[in-house]
């Protein structure tokens, strides 16, 4: 499928999705939310597709936020329309059942920061920066970032990024725990793949049930640790549970099939 704001491209079950706006800094506008929603449902659909690398078109900007220039016809009611836009988007990505990581290249700024914390982690390039500067438009973050924020790396740290609206670095972040490598920006999207093609020969029922259980760390109702357990018991009698813990027994490698 064509889109206008996305490129996607497939290598061995990884599907690369790059926001294309880069003269624009790959902004998220009301048409780059909707497709990124068409393209994220086409990928948690997809039989093949396994894990999926979220990046930013150009060497500048992950993406540099929401589109402000859509935001002075907004009123209270639409205000709050688009953030909830945002909010169900960046949640299905964060509660999808295959791995979604950001490969974050540039600039990755308010709803570019949202986005890539609603991925289940994150690899920087060098020259990449982080921030919620919506304060400095007399905003807050809307797409889940005074949430995110708080849970990866703490609430005195979120707040004062939130407060003062500056940027930190690709070395802040990794020391923050916001990004889990920082590599040179060559090398990002192989370092990208390389770890998902891990992930990739491990056993989808299992690799969903950890993002779900991880997930419900935050989640109000039945606690993580109960989820944990109830998907335990049920991973234990699949198939590929049994031919992992066999492979293991046997000393070779497990094929699994995802049953
Ligand atoms: N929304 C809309 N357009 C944006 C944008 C955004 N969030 N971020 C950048 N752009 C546009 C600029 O308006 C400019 O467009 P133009 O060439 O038509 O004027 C283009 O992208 C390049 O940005 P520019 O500001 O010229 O680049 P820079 O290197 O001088 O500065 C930033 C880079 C990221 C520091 C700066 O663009 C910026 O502060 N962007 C807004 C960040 C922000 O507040 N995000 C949160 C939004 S809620």
């Amino acid at each position: 499928m064509n889109y206008q704001t996305i490129l996607t491209s497939v290598e061995d079950a990884v599907l690369t999705i790059t926001i294309n706006r880069p003269d624009k800094l790959n902004a998220l506008n009301q048409m780059v939310l909707t497709e990124l929603a068409l393209v994220i449902d086409d990928f948690i659909a997809h039989p093949v597709l396994r894990s999926a690398i979220i990046t930013g078109s150009g060497e500048k900007a992950f993406i540099a936020g929401a589109d402000i220039s859509e935001f002075s016809g907004l009123d209270a009611a639409t205000g709050t329309g688009l953030a909830q836009k945002g909010q169900q988007l960046f949640a299905r990505i964060e509660n999808a059942p295959k791995p979604v990581i950001a490969a974050v290249n540039g600039f990755a700024l308010g709803g570019g920061c949202e986005l890539a914390m609603a991925c289940h982690f994150r690899i920087a390039s060098e020259n990449a920066k982080f921030g919620q500067p919506e304060v400095n438009l007399g905003l807050l973050p809307g797409y889940g970032g005074t949430q995110r924020l708080t849970r990866l790396i703490g609430k005195g740290r979120a707040l004062e990024l939130l407060l003062a609206g500056t940027m930190i670095d690709a070395v802040t972040a990794f020391n923050y725990g916001l990004v889990n490598r920082v590599v040179p920006q060559a090398g990002l999207l192989a370092e990208a793949r390389s770890v998902l093609t891990v992930i990739n020969t491990k056993a989808p029922l299992a690799v969903a049930a950890c993002i779900e259980a991880a997930n419900l760390t935050d989640a109000p109702g039945k606690t993580g640790y109960e989820k944990e357990a109830e998907s335990f018991g049920q991973l234990i009698a699949t198939d590929d549970a049994r031919e992992g813990i066999a492979a293991f027994m046997e000393k070779r490698k497990a094929e699994f099939r995802g049953s």
